[in-house]
C-alpha cells in the first residue's frame, strides 16, 4: 500500500511518539525510505554533536549518557533550525521531539509558521519490553541500522548486513541503570503531552508489540486516512 496523495504529505508534521526503546527510530527510518520526508531526530542530531570536542560537546554527552533531558531552549534551537531547511519543506518526522510541555508549544508555533499540520502516533509498548529493547539495542555506525540482539539479531554477531566491515555500537545510554532514568524521565516529562494531543483530537495510538512491518502499515494507514478526512478547503 502506498500514500495516497503525495501533496498531502508537504503540509505534514508526522510526529512519533512512544517511551524510550518503543521504536520511534525504527518506524521513522521506514518513513523516511519510502514517503521521502527526512527524519529528525534530536537524540541522533545531539549524539552527533556529542562526538564533538568543545564544552558544549561536554555538556551534552554528560546529559546523554545520564538519561536526563537536554534544556529546552537548546533543544528548540536546534529543532528550529533543522526544519527551516529546504529537505523539510515538504513535511518531515520528529523522532524524540517534543518531549516537554515547552516543547509541544514551540512546536505548536512552528507548525502555524510554517503552514503544517500535525499528526502525532503514539507507539505503545507496554513497559516489560522497553527494557529488553534498549539492552538489546546495537546499531551500525556507517549507516545507522537499528538491530536487537533479542528480536532482530544482525546474521553475524555483532556486525552489520550491510556493512561487515563494521562491528556494531550499544549506545551508553542503553546500559540497564541508565535506561531505568530515561523511563522514568518519560513518565514524568513526556507521557503528559498524550494527553494533550489526545485532547486536541491529533493523537493515533498503535500497537508498537507486532514487527516493524504491521507497525509501519496501520501508520501509513492512518496517514491515508487523514488524506480522506482532509478536504481541499482545509
Ligand atoms: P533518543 O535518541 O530520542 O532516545 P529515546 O527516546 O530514549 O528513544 P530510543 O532511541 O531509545 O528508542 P526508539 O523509540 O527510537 O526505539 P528504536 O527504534 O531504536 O534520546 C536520547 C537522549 O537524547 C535523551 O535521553 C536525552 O538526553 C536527549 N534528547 C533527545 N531528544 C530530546 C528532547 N527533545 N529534549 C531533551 N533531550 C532530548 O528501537 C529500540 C530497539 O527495539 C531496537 O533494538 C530495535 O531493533 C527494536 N525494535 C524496534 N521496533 C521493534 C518491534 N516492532 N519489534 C521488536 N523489536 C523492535
Ligand atoms: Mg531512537
Amino acid at each position: 500500500m502506498a500514500i495516497a496523495n503525495r501533496q498531502f504529505l508537504m503540509s505534514k508534521i508526522i510526529v512519533l511518539m512512544g517511551a524510550p526503546g518503543a521504536g520511534k527510530g525504527t518506524q521513522a527510518r521506514l518513513l523516511q525510505h519510502r514517503l521521502g520526508l527526512p527524519q529528525v531526530s534530536t537524540g541522533d542530531m545531539f549524539r552527533a554533536l556529542a562526538e564533538s570536542q568543545t564544552p558544549l560537546a561536554e555538556e551534552v554527552r554528560a546529559i546523554q549518557q545520564a538519561g536526563k533531558l537536554i534544556p529546552d531552549e537548546l533543544v528548540i534551537r536546534v529543532v528550529e533550525d533543522r526544519t527551516a531547511k529546504d529537505d523539510c519543506l515538504r513535511g518531515y518526522i520528529l523522532d524524540g521531539f517534543p518531549r516537554t510541555a515547552a516543547q509541544a508549544e514551540m512546536l505548536e508555533e512552528l507548525a502555524s509558521r510554517q503552514r503544517k499540520k500535525l499528526s502525532a502516533i503514539l507507539i505503545d509498548v507496554p513497559l516489560e519490553l522497553l527494557e529488553k529493547r534498549m539492552t538489546g539495542r546495537r546499531s551500525c555506525p556507517i549507516c545507522g541500522e537499528i538491530y536487537n540482539m533479542y528480536f532482530r539479531p544482525p546474521k553475524n554477531d555483532d556486525k552489520c548486513d550491510r556493512h561487515p566491515e563494521a562491528e556494531l555500537t550499544q549506545r551508553a545510554d542503553d546500559r540497564q541503570e541508565k535506561v531505568r532514568v530515561r523511563l522514568e524521565t518519560y513518565e514524568r516529562e513526556t507521557a503528559p503531552l498524550l494527553d494533550y494531543y489526545q485532547r486536541t483530537g491529533r493523537l493515533h495510538r498503535v500497537d508498537g508489540t507486532r514487527s516493524p512491518e504491521d507497525i509501519y502499515c496501520e501508520i501509513e494507514q492512518i496517514l491515508n486516512n487523514e488524506v480522506v478526512r482532509t478536504s481541499p478547503a482545509d
